[in-house]
């Protein structure tokens, strides 16, 4: 592989900065063109939420296209699962088995994957699992997994940063009878709310359609008006007490890194994969793409706060470097004449350890861009794993099932965000430092930065050569034009 080729990046990203320096608002959104709205936000949408005992364990849903207004009377064009722009939230129960049929009714295929499920090769919803258009796919998902936020996105090769970015993603909840039982806040919507954060750019208030220049290639699509949920500059009204906010980061490429005004701390209680074992107090929580944590924010005194995030890439853009960003994410609001119902435990879970002495495999990992060209001569960027681009008819890896495996990830220049499937991991180092006491938990997607990230994980179900399972970097663009590989789980490897 080629040297990484810092120098030219930067002098095309020097270029750039001057230019774009003139339409920077510190917000970095439309501002004065929706002064108004700004002032007054608007309403935080809430997911539908689809529970599956309630639906018999039945639930048909579509994929389509259709009109969405992000702000009044402009309309963009966009897709979702069963609605305009993104989907519903699916509440799914340990130990129960639910059929989901998704119906493609867009004009071209798709796929559905459920990022953070742990279930065999053939129900992942990998970019094999293709669904024509017309066509319906029926999957009965076995849920084996611990209490979660996870969620669904399309996972087609090339056409994944397109199809997400447009709107189609959803939620999975799954509950156990841990999180049924712990006094947390629990009501959906209430003050137990999913947060989807996102980030578009809006012309004349229409979401600008897709669509990637080289730069944007190679440092992932950032744009400028966040959205939660679909909504720009949203509120929502929380009753008095303590809230619980699942976090995910579902843009394709921005890393944010949340806070709260005035800089009071919260407590994180979950990663992707399940609670943490017991609260952490916390002041700045950072993210990447494809990452969730569940936050808790203690609002007994009846004072509204803001959640804010500092608006981070992962590439080293030289003008966000020199011109930080901070974004509102969410005014919440408290209606004192409600008293919330959930309470923080001292305890939330009791996670198993992975060990270092019980691996019978290493594998490494390097997350790699070349260069070729020019800069602003054709240049062309490449994306690769260990010096090979995704292809569809190799298997990169195979696993053998149950057996505890230490993956080793770098990266030769950005950071990216890596994720896998089929199973969370434990981060057991980072440039080989133990994990943060807030990272000590089960995960499925990690920001990999300087050095060696190592993660222990152990493979507990089937992925075959038809059905591989994935690993790839989670910033969209980059997995879409070759950083990704795909594995196999058996028991006779
Ligand atoms: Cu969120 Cu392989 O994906
Ligand atoms: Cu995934
Ligand atoms: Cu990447």
């Amino acid at each position: 592989m080629n040297p990484p080729n810092e120098l030219t990046r930067r002098k095309a990203l020097k270029g750039l900065a001057a230019s774009a320096l003139a339409g920077t608002s510190m917000f970095g959104f439309e501002r004065s063109a929706h002064a108004q709205f700004f002032a007054a936000g608007s309403r935080l949408n809430i997911p539908p939420l689809i529970d599956s005992r309630a639906s018999n364990n039945d639930i048909p849903i579509t994929m389509q296209s259709g009109k969405h207004a992000f702000f009044p009377n402009k309309w963009s064009d966009t897709a979702g699962f069963g609605q305009s722009f993104l989907g519903p939230a699916i509440r799914l129960y340990r130990n129960q088995t639910t059929r989901l049929g998704f119906q493609n009714l867009l004009n071209e295929p798709t796929s559905v994957h459920g990022h953070g499920l742990h279930v065999p090769g053939w129900l992942d919803g990998g970019p094999q699992a293709q669904i024509d258009p017309g066509q319906t796919w029926s999957v009965e998902l076995p849920i084996v997994q611990q209490a979660s936020t996870n969620w669904f996105h399309p996972h087609l090769h090339g056409s994944t940063s397109r199809q997400v970015h447009s709107g189609l993603a959803g939620l999975y909840l799954i509950e156990d009878d841990n999180s049924l039982n712990l006094p947390i806040p629990k009501t959906y919507g209430l003050d137990d709310i999913p947060l989807i954060v996102q980030d578009r750019d809006f012309e004349g208030g229409v979401m600008v359609p897709y669509s990637v220049t080289e730069r944007e290639m190679m440092n992932g699509k950032r744009e400028d008006t966040i959205l939660v949920n679909g909504t720009v500059n949203p509120f929502v009204t929380v009753p008095q007490g303590w809230v619980r906010l699942r976090l995910l980061n579902g843009s394709n490429a921005r890393g944010y890194e949340f806070h709260l005004s005035g800089k009071e701390s919260f407590y994180k209680i979950a990663t992707e994969g399940g609670f943490l074992d017991e609260p952490v107090e916390m002041t700045s929580l950072r993210m990447v793409p494809g990452e969730r944590n569940e936050i808790m924010i203690n609002l007994s005194d009846g004072k509204s706060r803001q959640l804010l995030s500092k608006l981070v890439p992962l590439d080293d853009d030289v003008l966000e470097e020199l011109f930080p960003r901070t974004a509102r994410v969410l005014q919440i609001r408290v209606d004192g004449t409600k008293r919330g119902q959930g309470q923080l435990p001292p305890r939330l879970n009791s996670i198993e350890r992975l060990r270092r002495q019980d691996v019978h495999v290493v594998r490494d990992f390097r997350l790699q861009m070349e260069h070729r060209g020019q800069a602003g001569h054709g240049m062309h960027s490449m994306f690769a794993i260990n010096g090979k681009a995704m292809h569809p008819g190799r298997i990169d890896e195979r696993v053998r099932k149950g057996d505890v495996e230490l993956w080793r990830v770098t990266r030769d220049e950005m950071d990216h965000p890596f994720h896998l499937h089929g199973a969370s991991f434990q981060i057991h180092a980072q440039r080989r430092r133990a994990p943060r006491p807030e990272d000590r938990g089960w995960k499925d997607t990690v920001e990999v930065g300087y050095g060696w990230t190592e993660l222990l994980v152990r493979f507990e179900h089937e992925a075959n050569d038809q059905f591989p399972y994935m690993y790839h970097c989670h910033i969209l663009e980059h997995k879409d034009d070759g950083m990704m590989g795909q594995f196999t789980v058996s028991q006779f490897n």
